[in-house]
């Protein structure tokens, strides 16, 4: 079962209670008062669908791990330079009012030493963040652009390849699956998956099909 890769067993009950009344809904708007940039905000959505993937599949709260992974990126338009990016939100969202273990996680998922990624939650959203980025560059290399035809096999054949999607850093990918504790081909797939269920959101439908853009939510 995958939920024994985590320790401490049981961590949510005590150090993740509540979002502080906050929804998916107050994140969607937060996000779209900062960034204006689809791409931005399609990588959002896929952070958070694979996030949401993650929070079933482990048993955790499903809303709470959506809401994070799709903020955690909300000041990067604006603040993409690293001494500013996740620093800046996190003042942000506090001022708003979100609980301190979702600023925790928006910190944590940059590699700044000073917010070290301590948390099941934190630990995946590391892991899917460079991850969704690029499978999605790979889907769009496929002739169909569908997310449903990428196997992890391609995905971690194009890992090689260092002129493919040369922005992602390879290290990360690896290291995500391995803080996970979950074999990165295993994480690939389930990645996929996840991607290819919502696929009409994130625009990887494929050609021809009546893809939803990132605009409608
Ligand atoms: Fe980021
Ligand atoms: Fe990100």
């Amino acid at each position: 079962m995958a939920i024994e890769i985590f320790e401490p067993k049981g961590w949510m009950l005590t150090e993740y209670p509540e979002l502080n009344g906050k929804t998916r809904e107050d994140a969607w708007v937060l996000l779209n008062e900062w960034v204006s940039s689809p791409s931005l905000i399609r990588h959002c959505l896929s952070v958070e669908t694979a996030t949401r993937a993650y929070a079933l599949k482990l048993g955790e709260p499903e809303e709470a791990w959506a809401v994070v992974g799709l903020i955690h990126d909300f000041d990067y338009e604006r603040h993409p330079d690293p001494s500013e990016h996740t620093f800046v939100g996190a003042e942000y969202l506090r001022t708003q009012g979100y609980p301190e273990w979702v600023i925790s996680a928006v910190l944590s998922h940059g590699s700044n030493l000073e917010h070290p990624r301590t948390t099941p939650l934190e630990k995946t959203l590391f892991a899917v963040d460079e991850l969704t980025g690029f499978i999605s560059a790979v889907s769009l290399v496929r002739p169909s652009k569908a997310v449903a035809d990428v196997k992890a096999s391609s995905v971690k054949k194009k890992m090689k390849d260092k002129g493919f999607a040369a922005g992602v850093h390879r290290e990360d990918l690896t290291a995500g699956a391995e803080e996970l504790g979950i074999p990165l081909e295993e994480h690939i797939n389930f990645v996929i998956q996840a991607m290819t269920a919502n696929a009409d959101v994130l625009g990887l439908a494929g050609v021809g099909s009546e893809t939803q853009h990132a605009d409608q939510g």
